[in-house]
């Protein structure tokens, strides 16, 4: 139904406006009890195969929503009804901000990836906390964290700023991701930066406060092994709960679209198709070097269940999608989560953990 009538209505406009108007009718649908119900019934899917505990958590499928696409907190009641596992809303940062001027983002179809440079656009967090508290959902609830995007901010005041974001969210949210991965600021990663992102994990007293949720951190797609095994080993001396792997791309590899195209787009970060291999190496490598013990969030061109059966097999436990959603419409989180059932048939497994190589834990 997506790809046959709304998506060559919404492929028809900008990106942009694209997705301004899917953001606006999926709020809209969220303030109507009959069309959350109609959602209900058309999207879910329920199996105790998929069903996991996960930090004391009750997730009922693995799929989740990527940071990106519910940047306020005003779409999770609608997110939930098209039958999330868990959602994840954000990067919400310390100030509001409108982001990069438009257009900022681009659809390639051919490659089935999108090239987005949003600029961390949200109301900011004290507005998006007042939001949250009035929600009530019956699923797992991640916020995402990043920093104010200017450039000003540096420094000591980076460090201040993700803190007052963390403050504010940090007793509403049942884990809180850390995003040190965004492409698409004029400062830069600083944070993928091994002693900076001490500073910051002990600014944020990760390991010190045993009141607070699970904390992940999200890494880039584009880390190399050297940098990841740094970067493991400053969280792993924190304790951090997990990692979400992987944000975009700032490279361009893996595109069948013309080239003349993509230099036309300019600055952004890749997602979808292109960057699904390399996302799925990059979880290896986490689920390696933390000794296959963390919880991982696979994110990174999930459009089928094989492509997040691919990512549970190398370590992942939970999955996130974006991308797929705009190419495959909402019915894709029914359908990798019955593909994923219609795999544990064929294996003879009971369970999603028996996916994965055992844990320690
Ligand atoms: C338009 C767009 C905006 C995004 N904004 C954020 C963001 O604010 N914070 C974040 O951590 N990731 C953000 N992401 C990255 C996604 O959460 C995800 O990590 C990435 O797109 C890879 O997954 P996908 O291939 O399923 O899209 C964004 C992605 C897209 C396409």
């Amino acid at each position: 139904m997506y790809k046959f009538l709304a998506r060559p209505l919404l492929f028809r406009f900008t990106s942009d406006y694209a997705h301004d108007l899917t953001v606006n009718t999926a709020k809209a649908a969220g303030k109507n009890k009959a069309l959350l119900q109609a959602l209900r019934t058309a999207y879910k899917y329920e199996n105790p195969a998929l069903s996991q505990n996960i930090w004391g958590l009750q997730f009922k499928n693995p799929v989740g929503l990527a940071a990106g696409f519910d940047k306020n907190g005003t779409l999770a009641t609608t997110m939930e009804s098209i039958g999330f596992g868990f959602i994840e809303i954000g990067s919400i940062t310390a100030e509001p901000s409108t982001g990069n001027p438009k257009p900022r983002s681009f659809r390639l179809p051919e490659d089935q990836s999108l090239i987005n440079r949003m600029g961390l656009n949200n109301d900011g967090a004290s507005t998006i906390a007042r939001r949250i508290k009035k929600l009530q959902l019956d699923i797992p609830l991640g916020i995402n964290i990043a920093k104010t995007h200017n450039p000003s901010i540096f420094g000591e005041k980076a460090l201040l700023d993700y803190k007052t974001s963390f403050d504010l969210v940090k007793d509403l949210a049942d884990y809180l991701t850390i995003n040190i991965s965004c492409p698409n600021t004029k400062e830069g990663k600083t944070f993928e930066e091994p002693d900076t992102l001490d500073e910051l994990l002990q600014t944020l007293n990760i390991s010190g406060d045993s009141a607070l949720p699970p904390v992940l951190i999200k890494f880039s797609v584009d880390l190399e092994s050297s940098q990841l095994k740094e970067l493991i080993g400053v969280c792993e001396n924190h304790a951090v709960s997990g990692y979400v792997a992987t944000n975009t791309s700032s490279k361009r590899l893996n595109l069948k679209s013309p080239v003349t195209k993509i230099n036309n787009i300019g600055s952004g970060g890749l997602s979808g198709q292109a960057i699904s291999n390399r996302s799925t190496e990059v979880i290896e490598q986490i689920s390696n070097l933390t000794h296959h013990d963390k919880t991982i969030i696979g994110v990174g061109g999930i459009s089928s269940g094989q492509q997040a059966i691919d990512k549970i097999k190398v370590g992942a436990d939970l999955l996130q999608i974006y991308t797929g959603l705009v190419y495959e419409g909402p019915s894709l989180v029914k359908k990798i989560n019955k593909e994923i059932v219609k795999y544990l048939e064929r294996k003879g497994m009971d369970h999603i953990y028996e996916i994965q190589r055992p844990k320690s834990e």
